[in-house]
């Protein structure tokens, strides 16, 4: 089925798709793997799908993008879905959108791609010609961890009728032959901007496309059509033919939903467990989806999608005057921002207003602007106002009603409406509040008639602030009237501190600044009307109703050039496409969930504690047993070998020591049975004090895992008492969720005797390896993993596949069968935690003219309740606390401080993004103190020459200088930083902000025996090459640059040479591929067995060397030369003295300086990422592109760690954040508007090629965001009188941001007494 429509033959149960199944998306059973699971909640776009339906009344096809996780099987009936597969592959053709992603580097790991894929060719569908704003938009709803969306949006403005090749502002000229480019460089340093060739591309003809399958129109055309009946086990499902019979099929069945987006009743069942016998989905009926305008406004079918909603009120604007359409404006603004535009699709008005939803955006909107509801059942129609829905209680729809369409007028010409809303993210996520408000006007008279303000994310559901409204009629529209407006409506509106959701103070800040943003438009729009009588506001304040603008963003990637001498075949420095990147763009590329099921299959659900310190009284798996489908559960008892392998438990024995801990798994035939199944077995639990949960309760308790780790350096004690000034704070950093886009994944096959082969997305086949061998209590040459490809991993695949791994084999173990274990999204990002939060403490002695003298600094992680990789963490983030800056006298000491959390492990940085935002903090704080601009504090306290470490290093910061003093002259800070004084002074309510923050990272790990590597290289008699080495492919490129460093050994094309996977049976005891040595390491062990073997072959090239490779192969073979070696390497001499506090722990350092610009909404604490600048060490770049791709995306998922980022815990210790729902990693529209790299060179010898590592350098580039935002607060306080240092943690959340813009909002606001009362959440930092 390449484009099909789903027969009504296809034995599908009707709640395939509606419940509990992980995979029961439309691809997927009927066999395709293209389409992703990456969340199953709509939130992620991974598993994007194209639906094409028909329309009989207005004789149109509509193509729309759908979240297959959230599409009910049976509602496709009638349907065509186009899922990735559809539109090209490998063994036929690939579509233009496809090849596009690959080539323009628009795939890493490769697992969002298929999403991305079918949102842009659904674009493509829908606008052949599109514009950039669509291309925006239609991306709006896909995540990737990756690539930091760059390329991925280059590569759809290929298709964008402004489209250019070189993207400096669509000048059309290349940026290199601009005489006023600003990024020119020096003439001898030849530098690229060119990652792909666009003329490589193969045309997009549009009317190549797939057409709607005829049958389906004459299915629709119908006039018979009846209604259709899915019979299922346990639920019944019914479409209705046409409109009398749903009422009927409504007043029969009134606890039946009606079923027509999904996207509230779908979630629902499969989250909150709620079960519907009988579901009516009369979604598609052509009664609800019609549009009729009239003089007064405009009627729109209950079952029209918000995205159709959306054009028809675009239309509506484009025809109609502005004064009249404000409602659909203010409609327009939202339905740009809900959700992501697949859910938009699917989502139907009558959806969205029946769900009455609290967070609802467009609710608010529809009640202020007088919208009504048409409502019918068989007993007749009548209309009600959408407002009595929120403020009068009686006003539900009645049983056997349904909403048949929404009426909204046009407003009058004295009335004027806003709809506001602030969010975590600016697109893709709810509303932390949300608002509309509308005012009418007596005429010129000034006097209220009118007033209406609804709020969402307040109360249960939308609230309307009618007492307040009503109580300011007649008022004049002054300042005493604002005033009386706050104070009586947060009288009105009462959040309670322990509210669900927290941010109650922000929240309660956001209510009254949205009402001071509507009082400022209404002053603006009355001036318009009548600009004598109403004065225009201040310039001052106009900013307060500035919107960000969603930008498609601009920039150059500037690398240097290939030396022209190099051979042609030499791929060595070239921007080499990602070697899976077709495969990954297709669908073809085969995860481990992708592997077709075996015989006897099981799959396992886990069953995970809900406290976090206690003793487990009983187990009772009685009833889980006996649930259809069951085989077996697991419990401790049945571990053979080992339950506890060096310190990590697998299953809870006796007692859990925290909320996620696996207590057992339930095996069962299907995924839904086993998870069903789990909900049954019952433990109860005894709680055991302490409970442990943030790092305070850590210190109080001396909770700590291992030693004190300290490094020093001079006199720190004495030096304080020579010293101008003294400062004593604390930072706090918060934690980060891996989120990489598959989750943890592992099939156990048992084969003979006690034999295990195991598939797995691991960083460390090695530790799966050893792991589930001592668990099973076998020797290690018994268990076999594998590993080709994992859809991410960022650190939080270096332990955790081990640890479930285990689980799994002891699964399979006790039952001999076959098991896949698919850690759900929820469960994963309970179970494997991610980043350690940090609390830094410092004390910093500095003298008057910004130099700083002596530093004190003590951390605290949050390490969880097991050791896992955090030494080795607090060990990496103790010896780079240093960072750049050349402090004589530095001591810094650190803890892992062992709480009940899930056990907290390996990150991309490895503590450094961390441990380093507290330093540049006190930098900053201390340049706060002394009045001077934190660069010119950062750059006086520099390292300037050859020096060494506190731990003694010997190391050259030529090359940080260089990209310090690049960074500050091609970013233009200067002149920059002056026009940002000038705006922040001619606006009050907006402010910008710039930093620019340098950098010092070191590669690898301290222990040398951890970078050892080894290869094995095989060359095969027709001369095709196969190589092997204990790397793991995660999306980082790593298989194609160890292609491109044989390529170069052997002197042998690329298409000579094969990477299939890394397994423990071809190259054991293989090191972590983490550490940004994946590269190093590995690379030099496929370059040591290719010169192995080219050695061996010199002989008879020199006898032939005019002879082809596949002759001088063909001939060693005859002379019984071995064509095969392994390749090794001893890894990097380094060694760490913690007695001594001195050493060489790391190989090289990677050195880089970061700026950017941002401009904040202090009103909402919203922020907008202008431009990035960031010069980057790499030495000599094996692969431009994939090293581009690095710095950008770790550079992106730095931003996000230190500002969207939230992960939100109760005060007992369970995790709340476990959806893309509730955790905001940054999508396209928060990447900065202008993004700028560039690849400075310097020799690095110890590395291959004079290579760098640069997989995490990246991150903490991002920390430049939040410092921009540190200094545009500042800007914001200065303003109002607060001159006096502040500290902003991480991270720097609209909420943060928008409580330290204090004003007189937040000071009107009224405080709770924290020791009164329980928050929601707690920070664990
Ligand atoms: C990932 C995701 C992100 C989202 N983001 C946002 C956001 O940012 N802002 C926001 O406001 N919303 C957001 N939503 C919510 C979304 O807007 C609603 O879920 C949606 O509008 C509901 O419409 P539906 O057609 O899918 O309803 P369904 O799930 O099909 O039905 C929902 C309920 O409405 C009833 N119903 C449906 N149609 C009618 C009718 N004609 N008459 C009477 N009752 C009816 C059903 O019986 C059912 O109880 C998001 C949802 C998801 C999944
Ligand atoms: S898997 Fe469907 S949106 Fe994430
Ligand atoms: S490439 Fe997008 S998530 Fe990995």
């Amino acid at each position: 089925m390449e484009q099909d429509h789903l027969r009504d033959s296809v034995a599908v149960s009707p709640s395939h798709g509606l419940g509990v199944e992980r995979r029961a998306q439309v691809s997927f059973l009927v066999c395709l793997t293209g389409t992703k699971y990456g969340c199953g909640t709509g939130g992620c776009g991974a598993c994007t799908v194209m639906i094409s339906k028909y329309n009989p009344v207005t004789k149109k096809i509509r193509h729309y993008s759908a979240t297959a996780c959230l599409v009910p099987i049976c509602s496709l009936h009638g349907a065509a879905v186009t899922t990735v597969e559809g539109i090209g592959s490998i063994k036929t053709r690939i579509h233009p959108v496809q090849e596009r992603l690959a080539k323009c580097h628009g795939t890493q790991c490769g697992f969002c791609s298929p999403g991305m894929v079918m949102s842009i060719y659904t674009l493509l569908r829908n606008h052949p010609d599109p514009s950039t704003e669509q291309l925006m938009e239609f991306l709006s709803g896909n995540l990737c961890r990756c690539t930091g969306y760059r390329p991925i949006i280059e590569s759809g403005r290929t298709f964008c009728e402004e489209s250019t090749v070189c993207q400096l502002q669509g000048t059309g000229k290349c940026c290199m032959d601009q005489e006023e480019n600003q990024f020119s460089l020096d003439k001898e340093e030849k530098m690229c901007t060119k990652l792909y060739d666009e003329s490589e591309f193969r045309p997009f003809d549009p009317s190549q496309e797939p057409i709607f399958p005829p049958e389906l129109i004459r299915m629709a055309e119908d006039p018979q059509k009846k209604t259709l009946i899915f019979h299922g086990d346990r639920v019944m499902w019914m479409s209705p033919a046409n409109l009398n019979e749903l009422l009927e099929l409504r007043m029969k069945y009134p606890m039946a939903p009606l079923v027509m987006g999904n996207t509230t009743v779908g979630p629902n069942m499969k989250f909150k467990g709620e079960f519907y016998p009988i579901i009516i989905s009369p979604a598609g009926l052509p009664e609800l989806n019609f549009v009729d305008f009239t003089d007064d406004g405009v009627t729109i079918g209950a079952g029209c999608s918000l995205a159709e909603m959306k054009d028809i009120l675009t239309y509506t604007v484009s025809k109609e005057p502005k004064e009249r359409t404000k409602t659909y404006r203010a409609l327009l603004k939202h339905l740009r921002t809900l959700a992501g535009q697949q859910i938009r699709s699917m989502a139907t008005l009558g959806g969205h207003v029946a769900s009455k939803h609290d967070y609802s955006d467009i609710n608010p909107i529809l009640a202020a602007g007088k919208a009504i509801l048409n409502l019918i059942s068989k007993e007749g129609e009548r209309q009600i106002l959408i407002e009595e829905l929120f403020t009068s209680l009686k006003e539900e729809l009645h049983d056997g009603e349904i909403i048949y369409s929404v009426f909204i007028p046009q407003l009058q010409k004295w009335e004027i409406i806003t709809a506001q809303r602030q969010a975590q993210r600016f697109e893709n996520s709810f509303a932390i509040v949300n608002a509309g408000m509308r005012v009418k006007f007596e005429g010129t008279k000034n006097s209220i008639k009118d007033l209406k303000m609804f709020f969402g994310s307040v109360g249960p559901t939308t609230i309307s602030a009618s007492k307040t409204c009503e109580q300011l009629i007649g008022r004049q529209w002054n300042d005493e009237m604002l005033s009386e407006a706050c104070r009586l409506v947060l009288d009105e509106i009462r959040i309670p501190p322990t509210a669900v959701g927290g941010m109650v103070e922000y929240k309660r800040t956001l209510i009254i600044s949205f009402i001071f943003k509507f009082y400022l438009k209404v002053l603006r729009e009355l001036h318009k009307l009548d600009p004598r009588m109403y004065p225009e506001i201040p310039e001052s304040s106009r900013s307060a109703l500035e919107e960000f603008p969603i930008k498609i963003p601009q920039g150059i990637q500037m690398f240097q050039c290939v030396d022209p001498h190099q051979p042609p075949q030499d791929p060595v420095g070239h921007p080499v496409m990602h070697q899976s990147g077709i495969k990954h763009a297709t669908g073809e590329a085969v995860y481990n969930d992708d592997i077709p099921r075996m015989d006897k299959e099981l799959h396992l659900a886990v069953v995970t504690s809900t406290r976090a310190h206690a003793k487990i009284l009983s187990i009772d798996v009685s009833e889980a047993l006996e649930f259809p489908g069951v085989v077996d559960v697991i419990t401790a008892k049945d571990v053979p070998g080992k339950n506890n392998h060096e310190g990590e438990i697998l299953y809870a024995e006796n007692e859990v020591i925290c909320v996620g801990q696996i207590v057992c798994t339930v095996a069962a035939d299907t995924y839904a049975h086993a998870k069903k199944a789990a909900e049954k077995v019952k433990i109860i639990y005894e709680d055991v004090e302490p409970r442990i949960i943030t790092i305070e309760e850590a210190i109080k308790h001396n909770s700590f895992l291992f030693k004190e780790k300290k490094i020093e350096k001079g006199n720190v004690d004495k030096a304080f008492k020579y010293v101008d000034d003294i400062i004593e704070d604390e930072v706090h950093v918060e934690g980060q969720e891996h989120f990489y886009m598959e989750t943890q994944t592992v099939l156990v096959f048992p084969t003979e005797d006690k034999d295990m082969v195991i598939y797995t997305g691991t960083q460390f086949p090695t530790h799966v390896q050893n792991m589930i061998a001592a668990t099973l209590g076998v020797p290690g040459n018994r268990i076999m993993c594998h590993m080709k490809r994992t859809g991410g991993a960022f650190g939080g695949k270096v332990s955790k596949p081990a640890l479930l791994g285990a689980v799994a084999a002891v699964a399979a173990h006790k039952t001999g069968h076959p098991i896949r274990f698919v850690l759900e999204r929820g469960d994963d990002m309970l179970i494997t935690a991610g980043r350690h939060p940090l609390l830094a403490k410092y004390k910093i002695g500095f003298m008057k003219n910004g130099l700083i003298k002596a530093v004190d600094l003590q951390y605290y992680t949050n390490a969880g309740c097991t050791p896992d990789e955090s030494e080795m963490v607090l060990e990496f983030m103790v010896l780079k606390s240093e960072n750049a800056y050349d402090i004589p006298n530095f001591r810094c000491r650190g803890r892992a401080c062992k709480t009940n959390l899930p056990s907290n492990t390996a990150f991309r940085g490895f503590g450094f993004p961390q441990g380093t935002l507290p330093v540049e903090n006190y930098i900053t704080a201390v340049a706060f103190k002394c009045g001077l601009p934190p660069e010119k504090v950062r750059d006086m306290n520099m390292y300037k020459t050859v020096n060494r470490t506190a731990y003694k290093e010997p190391f050259n910061p030529e090359p940080m200088l260089k990209c310090w003093e690049e960074c500050l002259d091609k970013s233009s800070f200067q002149s920059r930083k002056k026009a940002i004084e000038e705006f922040n002074k001619k606006n009050d309510w907006k402010k910008k902000g710039i930093a620019i923050i340098p950098m010092k990272y070191t590669i690898g790990v301290p222990t040398a025996y951890e970078s050892q590597a080894a290869s094995l290289v095989h060359i095969y008699q027709d001369g095709s090459v196969l190589v092997t080495h204990g790397g793991c492919e995660l999306g980082q490129g790593l298989y194609t640059k160890m292609i491109q460093v044989a390529s170069r050994e052997l002197k042998i094309p690329s298409s000579y040479i094969y990477l299939f996977e890394t397994s423990t049976t071809t190259v054991p005891n293989a090191s972590y591929t983490a550490g940004s040595m994946g590269t190093d390491i590995n690379g030099r062990a496929v370059q040591n067995a290719c010169q192995i073997l080219m050695k061996r072959l010199e002989p008879i090239i020199k006898k032939n060397p005019k002879g082809k490779w596949e002759e001088w192969i063909s001939q060693a073979f005859k002379e019984s030369i071995s064509l095969s070696s392994t390749g090794y390497f001893r890894g990097y001499q380094t060694h760490m003295d913690w007695e001594k506090e001195e050493g060489r722990p790391y190989p090289y350092f990677v050195y880089g300086a970061g700026c950017s610009e941002v401009e904040i909404d202090c009103l909402t604490g919203a922020h907008k990422l202008l431009r990035t600048d960031i010069f980057m060490d790499a030495a000599f770049s094996l692969n431009p592109a994939i090293d581009m791709g690095q710095i950008e995306g770790g550079f992106i998922q730095g931003m996000g760690l230190y500002t969207t980022e939230e992960l939100k815990y109760s005060p007992e210790g369970v995790l709340y954040s476990r959806s893309p729902e509730d955790y905001k990693i940054p999508t396209v529209t928060e990447i900065p508007e202008e993004f700028y790299v560039t690849f400075v060179r310097s020799q690095n010898p110890i590395a291959i090629y004079s290579s760098k590592g640069l997989g995490e350098a990246g991150m903490f580039m991002g920390s430049s965001v939040f410092f921009a935002i540190t200094d545009a607060v500042a800007a914001a306080r200065r303003q109002r009188g607060l001159t006096e240092p502040f500290t902003l943690n991480s991270p720097a959340t609209p909420e943060m941001i928008r409580m330290l813009c204090v004003d007189q909002f937040t000071e009107q606001i009224p405080r709770d007494d924290p020791s009164t009362f329980k928050p929601w959440s707690i920070h664990v930092s």
